[in-house]
């Protein structure tokens, strides 16, 4: 089939790439020049295992293209998948201007039957306003066209992975000429596919996120819990998580989601609902909750560095999960501004194995980076780790015992055994776990 994706940021990229190696002749559109040149020269604008190298074979098999013209795009393919960003506005509410306007164009430039595919994150409803813009700009109103919302299901940093092996393909239409050809063009995936309305299909993806950054808060408060009630936060998501009713995953505590989804997805489920006079207290809470999360570990330090003055201090891990250089809304970014304004003469000695260029950008305070975990312990006060990137947790604790001017370390994931940690003779603190202080600093 031959498809045209808009915008090239995570999900436009990935879903571009996987659909060619599914056979498909892909043509990826954007507006920034620069992103496309670089594209064309094998150069990813973003870190996902797998993805280059599926850019580059797909290339050379002259399934996929990338361009920034649209109208060439447009023409020449019977779906168009609308990728471009949704981001949120400061009032929580979703920034629905580069649809609208790749909506506009998109009309513009149909020149015969088209579906056009919404799988940006958008707010309920919207797959209208896109059918009604497309409309309005058609040059020959005879033409037919359908709109559909296609929902994606990717983590970051196992992109790829998730493509080819989706539980599911959510597929919302309102003509079963649209269904039949998306339910074509997502076969070879052998996943289930449910196919329903549009405004369901718009609606799945909200209750999805939010669904799941609700389990998140839940443990994190069930790991405050724990540490109060002298229980273990491993043990009871273990506990909890075999009941399939429940399920295991997601349940990992530690110190709250990130990213560019649940962040801006539950608040945007907030606002949707809250447009149509429903208060959905129970998803602010669970922002809420995320929103404090962090400070576990400020209060953990303070309990083991009383006076903070002049320590130094490593942080492993910035981005807001392994396998990404993805720095929106991770925890490190506020992390790291209270710890300063907690102590300004702190010395922060960072390191991430990918993210240290995005954090440069996105961290404004003063922080030593570090290309090696050595580097960022070597005659460290203390380690705080923040995301569980394999090179940390398989860093050897002899080593963390060897470098760090005091043993100690903060473990926002729950990376490692307490009794390792005991045997280590490391002062180790955890989330929702009964931490060891043997003697503070
Ligand atoms: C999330 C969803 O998982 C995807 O299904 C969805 O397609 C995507 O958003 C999206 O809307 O585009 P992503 O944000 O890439 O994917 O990452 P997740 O693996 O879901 O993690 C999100 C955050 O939750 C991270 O900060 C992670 O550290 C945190 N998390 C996750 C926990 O704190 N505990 C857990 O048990 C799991």
């Amino acid at each position: 089939m031959k498809i045209a994706i808009v915008g090239t940021g995570y999900v436009g990229l990935t879903s571009g790439v996987c659909f060619s190696e599914l056979g498909n002749e892909v043509v990826c559109v954007d507006v920034n020049a620069e992103k496309i040149n670089q594209l064309n020269c094998g150069i990813m604008p973003i870190y996902e295992p797998g993805i280059k190298e599926l850019v580059i074979k797909n290339k050379e098999n002259k399934r996929l293209r990338f361009t920034t013209n649209l109208k060439e795009a447009v023409n020449r393919s019977e779906i168009i998948i609308i990728a471009v960003g949704t981001p949120s506005l400061l009032d929580g509410n979703v920034d629905l201007s580069y649809i609208f306007a790749v909506a506009n164009e998109i009309g513009s430039y149909i020149n015969n039957y088209k579906v056009i595919v919404n799988k940006s994150t958008v707010p309920v409803g919207t797959a209208d306003d896109v059918k009604r813009i497309i409309f309005n700009n058609l040059v020959d109103k005879k033409i037919d066209f359908d709109v559909a919302s296609v929902p994606e299901f990717l983590k970051e940093g196992s992109a790829i992975k998730d493509f080819f092996q989706t539980e599911r393909v959510i597929i919302g239409t309102e003509s079963n000429k649209a269904r039949d050809l998306l339910v074509k063009l997502h076969k070879p995936l052998n996943s289930s596919i449910q196919t329903t309305d549009i405004r369901s299909a718009e609606l799945i993806k909200y209750a999805a996120n939010s669904f799941l950054a609700m389990k998140i808060s839940f443990i994190n408060e069930i790991a405050n819990l724990a540490e109060l009630v002298g229980a273990d936060i491993k043990e009871v998501a273990r506990g909890i998580g075999s009941d399939s009713r429940i399920g295991n995953k997601f349940l990992n505590a530690g110190i709250g989601f990130g990213g560019a989804c649940f962040p801006k997805d539950t608040k945007g489920l907030v606002k949707i609902a809250e447009q149509v006079g429903l208060e959905f207290s129970l998803l602010q809470e669970v922002i809420h909750i995320n929103e404090r999360q962090y400070n576990v570990i400020l209060d953990k330090l303070k309990l083991v560095i009383p006076d903070l003055k002049g320590k130094k201090l490593a942080i492993l891990g910035l981005s807001f999960k392994p396998n990404t250089d993805d720095m929106r809304d991770a925890p490190s970014i506020s992390i790291i501004r209270e710890l300063m304004i907690m102590e300004p003469s702190l010395t922060i000695r960072a390191y991430d194995p990918i993210a240290i260029e995005s954090a440069k950008t996105a961290i404004k305070d003063n922080v030593q980076y570090f290309y090696t975990i050595e580097g960022a312990l070597q005659d460290a006060d203390a380690c705080i780790i923040l995301t569980e990137w394999e090179q940390i947790t398989s860093f050897s604790l002899d080593r963390y015992k060897q470098l760090l001017t005091s043993p100690i370390i903060i473990d926002g994931r729950n990376c490692f055994d307490s009794e390792d940690m005991d045997k280590a003779g490391i002062n180790y603190l955890s989330i929702g776990r009964q931490n060891k202080v043997y003697s503070p600093l």
